[in-house]
């Protein structure tokens, strides 16, 4: 029987929304992650540090356990420097979202200029920005589009650790390469699919999500840096809930729900490319270097041992519902 052994896997893009939703899906992360980055896109965002404190206690209260740790972020707005110096022992950094680009980013930056002023008090004390990185062009071409502002922020704020979030495209990764400043989150979606997956055939639209799923070629690229550990890149799942009513409609939600199935996909795509040796970085190494985060103990084995994906977890349908898959999730401890 082949088994693998992951420590501390942590989801370094992640949501968990709020309400009943948020008791729903807290506890499946939970389950297996060690710790997560908390998206700020709730309605309204999570822009205060009271609110933030409000938003990590209902998070805590429903994972119910102490081995797995919520990091917050806040959504990008002008920023004072007392806001900034109050909040820092409380976040991983701040999320930036171009206004209207993806669910819940109204409250977003129109003009990235108008950001510079804020950023550059980030890069000050030492606060990692991370960005949602499309532009509002043809759906393809977004992120494409969006990379001469990851390399001007890159060149303009070479101390500002900057996170190139969900990256979809060979060409994010070239940039990616480029500056020392740099780093990006890829979700498991984009090292398996294509847009053939989501719309090639009968329209999927449990796949469908912000960014895209890209080009053949794109994915490849991705999955090689993934399976090879590349030093950069992390884990983010971006598993985005949405019920199933939201999702299975005229006017589909953007976003995949992949929290409970993540590092079974993984196994399964580690180890076609020979790596299962490379999954620990991967899932927890890199970030925990990157962030400078030291996540509570957590051993998670799989087996490669078949695994149906649920048809739904409450009333929210996964990718791949009903597939079955080759590793299983059989102990954390
Ligand atoms: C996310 C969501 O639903 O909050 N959706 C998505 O398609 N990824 C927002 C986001 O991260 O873009
Ligand atoms: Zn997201």
């Amino acid at each position: 029987m082949t088994t693998l052994t992951l420590q501390s896997p942590l989801d370094m893009h992640l949501h968990l929304r709020q309400d009943a939703m948020l008791k729903a899906v807290a506890p499946l992360t939970a389950e297996t992650f060690a710790g997560a980055v908390i998206m700020p896109n709730l309605v309204p965002p999570v822009d205060s540090l009271e609110r933030l404190q409000w938003y990590k206690k209902e998070i805590l209260a429903a994972t119910g356990r102490d081995d797995f740790e919520p990091y917050m972020t806040l959504f990008f707005r002008s920023y004072t420097r007392e806001e900034l110096e109050a909040a820092k022992p409380h976040i991983i950094g701040i999320k930036l979202y171009p206004a209207g680009i993806t669910t819940n980013s109204e409250g977003g930056v129109s003009q990235i200029d108008q950001a510079e002023p804020t950023i550059r008090l980030m890069e000050e004390l030492g606060i990692p920005l991370m960005i949602h990185g499309e532009s509002n062009g043809f759906v393809m071409d977004r992120e494409t589009e969006f990379l001469s502002i990851y390399q001007r922020l890159a060149e303009r704020f070479p101390r500002l650790k900057i996170i190139m979030e969900h990256i979809t495209t060979a060409g994010a990764l070239a940039l990616l390469n480029q500056f020392e400043n740099l780093h990006a989150t890829v979700t498991v979606q984009h090292l398996i699919i294509t847009l053939d997956d989501v719309a090639g055939g009968m329209l999927d639209p449990h796949l469908f999500c912000k960014p895209i799923a890209k080009r053949p070629e794109d994915r490849t690229a991705l999955a090689h840096a993934a399976v090879s550990a590349h030093p950069k890149l992390s884990l983010g799942t971006d598993s985005a809930p949405h019920p199933q009513h939201k999702k299975e409609c005229c006017g589909c939600a953007a976003g995949v729900f992949t929290a409970p199935i993540a590092l079974q996909l993984l196994a399964g795509l580690f180890e076609e490319n020979d790596a299962l040796d490379k999954l620990q970085a991967f899932v927890s190494d890199n970030a925990q270097r990157i962030y400078g985060v030291k996540p509570p103990a957590k051993t998670v084995t799989l087996e490669k041992k078949p695994f149906t994906i649920p048809a739904s977890y409450g009333d929210v349908v996964p990718m791949w519902a009903g597939r079955t898959i080759p590793w299983s999730v059989t102990s954390v401890e």
